[in-house]
C-alpha cells in the first residue's frame, strides 16, 4: 500500500503518532527531522544555526523525495508545507494525513520545549504561523483528524480506519 504521510504544526504529535501506526501496521517507519539528521550528520538546531532556514529547507525537500512510497509511515517536519514543490509533491504521494491541533493545545504540549528552533525564537509570532500555514495543510492533505483530547492509540485506530 501507498506510504502514509502525517502532516501538521510542530506539537501535533507526528512523531509518536507514526510510531503507533509503525507499530500497529508493522510498516517501516521514516521521519524527515531524522533524516536530515542522519544524512548531514548536524542537529536541527546547529543546521539553523550556522547555515540558516533558507538551506535546512532544501535539505528538508531532498530528504522528502527520498522517502519510500510504499507501506512507510513518513512524520515530516511542521514546515514542510511552506515549500509549494513539496506540497504538489505530496499531493501526488495520495495518503496524507493533516494532524490538526488547537493553538492552546500545541501550547501546553511545547511549554518546556528547547529543540525547536523556531518555537524557540522569540521573535517569530508562532500562533500567527500556524494560521498562515494551516490552509497549506488543509491543501495536501488527504485525511484531516483532530487531535485534542484524543489519546495516541485513538488517533492511530482513526488514521488506520480512514486509509
Ligand atoms: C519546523 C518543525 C520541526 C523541524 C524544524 C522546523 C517548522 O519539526 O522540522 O525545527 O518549521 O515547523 P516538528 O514539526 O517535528 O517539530
Amino acid at each position: 500500500m501507498k506510504s502514509i504521510y502525517l502532516v501538521g504544526f510542530m506539537g501535533s504529535g507526528k512523531t509518536s503518532i507514526a510510531e503507533c501506526l509503525h507499530k500497529a501496521l508493522g510498516w517501516g517507519l521514516q521521519d524527515t527531522d531524522q533524516m536530515i539528521v542522519d544524512y548531514y550528520q548536524m542537529s536541527i538546531p546547529t543546521i539553523f544555526e550556522q547555515k540558516g532556514e533558507a538551506v535546512f529547507r532544501k535539505y528538508e525537500a531532498n530528504m522528502l523525495h527520498n522517502t519510500t512510497a510504499e507501506n512507510t509511515i513518513v512524520a515530516t517536519g511542521g514546515g514542510i508545507i511552506e515549500n509549494e514543490e513539496n506540497r504538489q509533491w505530496l499531493i501526488n504521494q495520495g495518503n496524507i494525513i493533516f494532524l490538526q491541533t488547537s493553538w492552546e493545545e500545541i501550547e501546553r504540549r511545547l511549554q518546556h520545549d528547547s529543540s525547536r528552533p523556531i518555537w524557540n525564537n522569540q521573535s517569530r509570532d508562532k500562533q500567527k504561523l500556524l494560521e498562515d500555514r494551516t490552509p497549506k495543510y488543509l491543501e495536501v492533505a488527504s485525511h484531516v483528524i483532530q487531535t485534542d483530547n484524543k489519546t495516541e492509540e485513538m488517533i492511530a485506530s482513526e488514521i488506520i480506519s480512514n486509509i
